[in-house]
């Protein structure tokens, strides 16, 4: 059986895990502590995968909640607390949740077989999220805490404007809960957590999460071709160079290069055409990308695609007529928060090298 041994856009482990192990060693650490953990990286670079490995080895009991997903705060404590119903018997909670001051309504999905809660949505009010968050905290021990994961912790701004305030208020007296921020606006969790007069001030240790390293994703994408082709070394290296070891990207890309090997048998220019094939199946959203943009993004973006000077350089200025300094910047700043382009230290790139392709084959046009 040639099973594809890639694979993207969902949570991996196991087999289709690379790489990691200083990382893993840190956050272990960290769960054992008594600090809180704030994880920052760009789209699509491993922050699940990696945090889901460490807490599932780690075999704390946690809860793992995506508030961008989340549209009110009543939402917010009613999502908490059915992911806390996953993890604990029904009796033992609705001792906790007598207490309450607002009850919840709870019914079980018949259908789906989970618990549904919901809170009175509308009213703005913050006592059940309080009241979750007490509960959470008396259900953890001292040697046993709770972990609780907030990805894409930015967005508590959208919610509701004091959210960050209320939050830290509850946070700061709690000993049994181990909160772990995520985020992939690099901007906005600086902001909160490294801003002075931002209640979240230095409330946890700050962690940025890098790509996969080019040795380590080498020598995995090669041990897997080997099974199929004895050109695995060059295969392997041609798309790390397409993909510069972006973990999501270079993922899809073996994938999709292997499914062309089965298929069709190993041509000489076999990932272009792979290459080609994912710039054509992303064609529909990467002209409406492409549409959403100013003339001043375009003209960065075309920059960017089409050489690999910075963009703030002189050279690339007077290149692609860019302008003022200024304005470059501030678009830079702007594109990153957008996940268009990537922040590595002071430089950028651009995050997708099939959008990059996509605008390189469009001007060709
Ligand atoms: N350690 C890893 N080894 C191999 N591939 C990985 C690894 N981590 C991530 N990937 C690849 O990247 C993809 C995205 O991973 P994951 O969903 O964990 O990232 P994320 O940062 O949480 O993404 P998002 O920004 O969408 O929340 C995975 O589906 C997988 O293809
Ligand atoms: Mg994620």
């Amino acid at each position: 059986m040639n099973e594809n041994p890639f694979k993207f856009g969902t949570v991996v482990d196991g087999q289709y895990f690379t790489d990691r192990e200083d990382e893993i060693a840190k956050i272990t650490s960290f769960i054992k502590g008594e600090n809180h953990l704030i994880l920052i990286s760009p789209r699509r670079f491993g922050k699940t995968s990696l945090i889901r490995k460490v807490i599932n080895d780690s075999g704390r009991r946690y809860v793992y909640l995506d508030i961008q997903l989340i549209i009110s705060t009543e939402d917010l404590a009613s999502q908490l607390l059915k992911r806390i119903y996953r993890i604990f018997p029904v009796q033992k909670l609705k001792r906790y949740i007598k207490s309450f001051r607002l009850i919840p309504s709870v019914i079980m999905n018949p259908v789906t077989g989970e618990t549904e809660i919901s809170f009175k949505p509308g009213s703005a009010d913050l006592t059940p999220l309080e009241d979750v968050l007490n509960m959470i905290e008396k259900l953890g021990t001292d040697n046993k805490k709770i972990v609780v994961v907030l990805d894409e912790f930015q967005d508590i701004f959208r919610i509701n404007n004091g959210l960050d305030r209320m939050l830290r208020a509850v946070m700061q007296n709690q000993k049994n809960i181990t909160y772990i921020f995520m985020g992939s606006s690099e901007s906005m969790i600086r902001n909160i957590f490294e801003r002075k007069d931002s209640p979240f001030y230095r409330f946890g240790s700050l962690m940025t999460l890098a790509k996969i390293s080019r040795e380590k994703f080498t020598l995995f994408l090669e041990e897997r071709f080997l099974k199929i082709t004895d050109q695995a070394k060059d295969l392997s290296e041609t798309i790390l160079s397409i993909t510069d070891s972006h973990p999501y990207y270079t993922q899809q890309l073996a994938f999709t290069v292997w499914e062309l090997l089965i298929r069709s048998g190993k041509t000489p220019d076999m990932v272009e055409v792979a290459s080609n094939d994912i710039v054509q199946s992303h064609d529909n959203d990467y002209e409406r990308l492409w549409n959403s943009l100013n003339r001043t993004d375009m003209t960065i973006l075309t920059g960017m695609s089409g050489s690999n000077l910075s963009p703030l350089s002189d050279e690339f200025s007077r290149l692609f007529g860019t302008g003022a300094a200024s304005t470059v910047f501030s678009t830079l700043l702007r594109l990153a928060q957008k996940g268009i382009l990537i922040k590595e230290g002071s430089a950028y790139s651009m995050d997708d090298p099939f959008f990059k392709r996509w605008i390189i084959l469009r001007r060709k046009m």
